[in-house]
């Protein structure tokens, strides 16, 4: 089964922030959740969660498998975690409308070209209730301000393998946000040189 152990690492701050920031029973749509970790643990520690994990059509089958082994007991009082569904940022049909109430996605925005990190922002707007909340996880850079050391490697290294890659710029983020209606809420920092900027939709 598909593992990852930077989900092993930062799946306990992150369920933290989670507990922090989201409402009772919340319905939660997760964009690009890979191994499906992050899901079953949130789910096993959040009672009322209403967890909707998602992927490309390539990553879809290994999210399923652990999707379809550990989401079905175990978790947290009422809590649910949905048959994963086909979600891919750029493709506009696979946006849901007006559903949920969060948006969840960790260590994306750098894997996507950023013409995606935009896309994915404008479907948030779409696919979540007036009110909900964008959560996006990761290394971020900013703007005229040099990268933690670390950070600075992980950029170079991503770029090297695909220039499309590469750590997104936290105001670029938060101007897109802004375009589709959002507003800042927060900028968590979080282990590790990552962050979690939290935006709030109208
Ligand atoms: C580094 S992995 C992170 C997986 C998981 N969220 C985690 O924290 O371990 C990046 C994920 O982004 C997904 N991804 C990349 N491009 C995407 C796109 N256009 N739409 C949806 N997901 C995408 C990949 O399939 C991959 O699962």
């Amino acid at each position: 089964m598909l593992f990852s152990p930077a989900c092993e690492r930062n799946q306990q701050p992150i369920r933290e922030l989670l507990r922090q920031w989201l409402p009772p029973g919340a319905r939660v749509l997760e964009i690009g959740s890979g191994s499906g970790q992050h899901a079953i643990f949130f789910a096993k520690a959040l009672a009322g969660l209403d967890w909707q994990p998602s992927e490309r059509r390539e990553a879809l089958n290994d999210l399923a498998e652990r999707i379809a082994l550990e989401g079905r007991s175990g978790l947290a009082v009422a809590a649910r975690v949905a048959e994963p569904f086909e979600l891919d940022v750029d493709q506009a049909e696979h946006w849901p409308s007006n559903d949920f109430d969060a948006l969840f996605s960790a260590n994306t925005c750098h894997i996507m070209a950023a013409g995606s990190v935009a896309n994915l922002i404008a479907g948030a707007a779409k696919g979540l209730k007036p009110g909900g909340l964008l959560l996006l996880y990761g290394p971020f850079r900013d703007e005229g301000i040099p990268m933690a050391a670390s950070n600075a490697a992980f950029d170079a290294h991503l770029r090297s393998l695909d220039p499309g890659m590469g750590l997104r710029d936290a105001q670029e983020i938060g101007r897109w946000a802004q375009e589709q209606g959002f507003t800042a809420m927060a900028d968590q920092p979080m282990p590790a040189q990552n962050r979690c900027l939290i935006f709030r939709l109208a």
